[in-house]
């Protein structure tokens, strides 16, 4: 599936009303993975946490809530003019390559929602961890939300490659693994539109190999919102990460 004009499927994906409506059940599930992913994220009252990829900002309020300074942060326009609209704060407009933050500014780095290996190419994908490495304080926290490789496997199992018209959401959706087993590529055809999410779904080697090479420390893996033991067929695999109090700033 991939060209060069959609490797960047995440400028375009992610900027398009439709996007609220393939992710509508988020809103209300926000109420939920909120206080529970702002408190794996571990951090006392005060701390300066950056939501980054923010979205619309529908987590925002939970991290508040804990008595965090929340600086939100995205690339899509109609998401931060979403997020101006329903909730008040910092908000700034960004692309993961190159983060407009000084080094060591943050308590905290929320990155929630299966918000990394968006880029085609690992050092890009690698880059985006090192960007949060950089802006953490030593001794700062990345929480890292991701999916479940296995539990992702098995549910895309069933319908693998094949168009599902979902009628009453109002689109087709097909969902597919790359031919080398890396990616998940999920096609959705809404009336004229067409979206192609391209997301690297790393083995949780992977991911600990990655947030190593970044220069963080893994403190905890989560298998669910609850904090539970992190299992191999977890839906959700949590990652809590911290940089070095010995790293230089
Ligand atoms: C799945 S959403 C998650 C948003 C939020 N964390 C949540 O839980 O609702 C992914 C977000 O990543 C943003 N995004 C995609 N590529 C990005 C990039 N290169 N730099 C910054 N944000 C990006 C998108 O605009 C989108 O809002």
């Amino acid at each position: 599936m991939p060209n060069n004009a959609a490797k960047d499927w995440f400028v375009h994906d992610f900027d398009h009303p439709a996007y609220f409506d393939h992710y509508r059940d988020k809103e209300g599930d926000a109420a939920h993975e909120g206080p529970a992913l702002a408190a794996l994220l571990g951090l006392r009252e005060g701390s300066r946490v950056l939501d980054l990829p923010c979205g619309w900002g529908r987590l925002r309020p939970a991290l508040e809530a804990c008595g965090h300074q929340v600086i939100s942060g995205d690339l899509s326009a109609l998401n931060l003019h979403r997020h101006r609209i329903e909730f008040l704060g910092d908000l700034v407009r960004l692309d993961f390559r190159a983060l407009p933050f000084r080094a060591a500014c943050a308590d905290g780095v929320f990155c929630a929602f299966t918000s990394w290996g968006y880029f085609a190419t690992d050092a890009e994908n690698q880059f985006q961890l090192q960007e949060f490495a950089r802006v953490l304080k030593p001794g700062g926290t990345l929480l890292l939300d991701l999916c479940g490789r296995e539990a992702l496997k098995r549910s895309v199992a069933f319908d693998n490659g094949r168009w599902v018209h979902l009628k009453q959401l109002g689109y087709r959706e097909r969902v597919r693994w790359s031919p080398d087993g890396r990616r998940i590529w999920t096609e959705r055809k809404q009336g004229r539109f067409a979206f192609r999410h391209d997301i690297w779904i790393p083995t949780d080697l992977e991911v600990r190999e990655s947030l190593a090479a970044a220069g963080l420390e893994l403190e905890a893996a989560f298998g669910g919102l609850h904090g539970g033991a992190w299992t191999l067929d977890a839906e959700r695999w949590i990652y809590r990460a911290i940089k070095p109090l010995s790293s230089r700033a």
